[in-house]
């Protein structure tokens, strides 16, 4: 699994004292969000039901970024009921306020909607709605009352270009939108290439992130994990953003 590392705004100390949480910030997008967030000294929480990932990607923070600050609590985002004891953890460690939430887990399956109503793909469906949707609204409404506690707060999210067209996957698509990506935990695995080829009614070589950000994307090339992070940089730093979806796509979702 590819490390995180260090992004333009490393040493700049624009989050300097802030209280972050990163949901999903075991692995892929989110461990770099937290690595960029630490670099820039803010205070940061791993929100994760991964414990062993989580514990190494603290662990690597904490070594490469002196004085670094990150805490990880565990949590799976679809258990309303357990986070409750999840947030009082985050009030606890952050005393009783957030800063900057990031709501970056979100689950990516292939489901084309045609296929949702029958009983092996609605239990994929079911997930997805459980994850990415109900465990936003779960994560929005206990980190609120710790935000309205903050200094200039922010809840940012974590979408997909998904959300404006992506075959084989109707079931998923939220607002910062990423799209094709350096491998993540989950595009990792051979799985979900294969699952996603199979939605597609085609095959995998057809359809890697690669080969499609090579003839689909007017950058000819998949994002960076730091070209991300950098981003939701922007949204932390920003006072008067609210409500904006912004692709984050090399182009491929420009409306010209
Ligand atoms: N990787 C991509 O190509 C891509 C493209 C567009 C959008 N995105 C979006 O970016 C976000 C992050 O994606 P990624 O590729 O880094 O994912 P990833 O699978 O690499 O990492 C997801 C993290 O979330 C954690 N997680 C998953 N389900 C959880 C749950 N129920 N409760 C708590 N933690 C949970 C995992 O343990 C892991 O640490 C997602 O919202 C995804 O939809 C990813």
């Amino acid at each position: 699994m590819k490390k995180p590392e260090p992004s333009k705004f490393k040493g700049k100390a624009l989050l300097k004292g802030k209280k972050c949480v990163v949901t999903g910030g075991a692995l892929g997008i989110g461990a770099q969000i937290c690595y960029t967030f630490a670099e820039n000294e803010a205070e940061v929480i791993i929100l994760d039901f991964n414990r062993e990932a989580a514990e190494n990607t603290k662990s690597f923070i904490t070594s490469a970024i002196e004085n670094s600050k990150v805490h990880f609590v565990q949590a799976d985002v679809s258990d309303r009921a357990g986070l409750k004891k999840s947030f009082d953890r985050i009030a606890s460690i952050f005393d009783g306020s957030i800063d900057v939430f990031v709501n970056n887990v979100g689950i990516i399956q292939p489901c084309r909607i045609e296929d949702i109503i029958s009983d092996e793909e609605s239990k994929t469906f079911d997930r997805i709605i459980d994850v990415n949707i109900k465990g936003t609204y779960y994560c929005a409404a206990y980190a609120y009352p710790l935000l309205v506690k903050g200094v200039d707060p922010v809840f940012i999210l974590i979408g997909s270009c998904a959300s404006v067209g992506s075959e084989g996957q109707g079931g998923y698509a939220g607002l910062i939108e990423p799209d094709y990506l350096e491998k993540t935990a989950i595009t990792q695995e051979k799985q979900y290439w294969l699952d996603l080829a199979n939605a597609r009614r085609t095959t995998v070589d057809k359809i890697s992130d690669e080969t499609v950000a090579r003839t689909k994307v007017p950058l000819k090339r998949e994002a960076r994990l730091t070209e991300i992070s950098e981003v939701v940089m922007f949204y932390a730093l920003s006072t008067y953003l609210n409500g904006e979806a912004l692709s984050v796509s090399g182009g491929k979702t420009m409306r010209l």
